[in-house]
């Protein structure tokens, strides 16, 4: 069996209906309207996780992000791509008019904290469509005869109904056949996903993340319509960065002449100085975050990088 770590991001679940503020206290007998359709949304929200629960069982993670493209940093380039997919996407039926396709295939490629697993979220969220998140832990059999089939029950749901299907650390599926250090079984494996993301059709959208895009098969390179960078962060997006994760506890300070500090950095770790400047700020009842707790949270953030890239030199 090989040897996975899937990582899978945070659950997100559906988009909280939030409780409507009643104008009645007490115990209310009279449903107002907005109580009503928070209700039913309520409903069919369960309803929906139910089904999806009953049509893919525990190989997948279903859910309803609601993460917005403000809140993702990305190059041009890659941004133009992405819009053009979805533009295509939403206007699907005059492509297929012409007897065209349309590009339904992304592979994601960059190194971890970049933007990945969120931009995926974005996408699912922007098309209105459940993000289905393949476990690969349960997807990954002890027979790997079991593992295609597992990925063939994946992939005809996925085609049922319009959803983005989501496989992160796909490295671990798509390691390159010839790797010899790998059982003959993961060839086939290897041979009968290149079927199905060949075959793979319709209205969903197949998004798959890797970190280490060397690793995976150049066939399967190949069979994805867009293959989408994502980078470590430039001076520029560092400065947009600390400024966005920052926006409700301003900093007394201008954080922008840090963003050099932060060269070399992931997204996820600048997020992480950011949020541990704000704990403290919080637990000082301060409503902003002083230079002091930002340069102790540079620190620590430096000083578990320095730690992490000695553990897995
Ligand atoms: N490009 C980005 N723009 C804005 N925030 C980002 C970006 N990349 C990562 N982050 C932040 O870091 C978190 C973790 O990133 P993630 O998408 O899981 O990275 P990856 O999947 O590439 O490992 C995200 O949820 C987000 O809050
Ligand atoms: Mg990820």
């Amino acid at each position: 069996m090989p040897e996975t770590n899937p990582k899978f991001f945070v659950k997100r679940m559906a988009r909280k209906v939030a409780e409507p503020a009643s104008a009645l206290s007490g115990d209310e007998q009279i449903d107002s309207p907005r109580k009503q359709a928070s209700e039913r949304r309520r409903a069919s929200t369960a309803k929906a996780a139910q089904s999806s629960k009953a049509v893919f069982g525990d190989l997948v993670e279903v859910l309803h992000p609601d993460r917005t493209r403000a809140e993702l940093i990305l190059g041009a380039n890659s941004t133009a791509t992405l819009v053009g997919v979805a533009d295509e996407f939403r206007r699907g039926d005059e492509i297929r008019r012409h007897g065209l396709q349309v590009r339904s295939k992304l592979l994601f490629c960059g190194p971890p904290g970049c933007g990945k697993s969120l931009c995926a979220e974005v996408v699912a969220a922007e098309l209105k469509m459940p993000l289905i998140v393949a476990r690969l832990d349960a997807i990954i059999a002890s027979h790997l005869g079991e593992t295609a089939s597992n990925l063939r029950k994946v992939f005809d749901a996925a085609q049922a109904r319009p959803v983005v299907l989501f496989f992160d650390e796909f490295d671990a599926l798509a390691r390159a056949r010839s790797d010899s250090s790998e059982h003959s079984e993961i060839k086939r494996v290897v041979n009968s996903l290149l079927m199905m993301i060949d075959r793979f059709a319709g209205r969903s959208l197949l998004i798959a993340a890797t970190n280490i895009e060397q690793s995976i098969d150049r066939a399967i390179w190949r069979r994805f319509d867009e293959v989408v960078l994502f980078e470590k962060p430039s001076l520029p997006q560092i400065r947009r960065l600390l400024r966005l994760k920052t926006r409700n506890f301003t900093p007394d300070f201008d954080i922008a002449r840090y963003a050099e500090s932060f060269a070399g950095m992931s997204f996820a770790q600048i997020e992480r100085t950011c949020l541990s400047a704000i704990r403290a700020a919080i637990l000082m009842h301060k409503k902003v975050i002083g230079r002091e707790q930002f340069e102790t949270a540079l620190n620590h953030e430096k000083r578990r990088a320095t730690i992490e890239s000695s553990v897995l030199a």
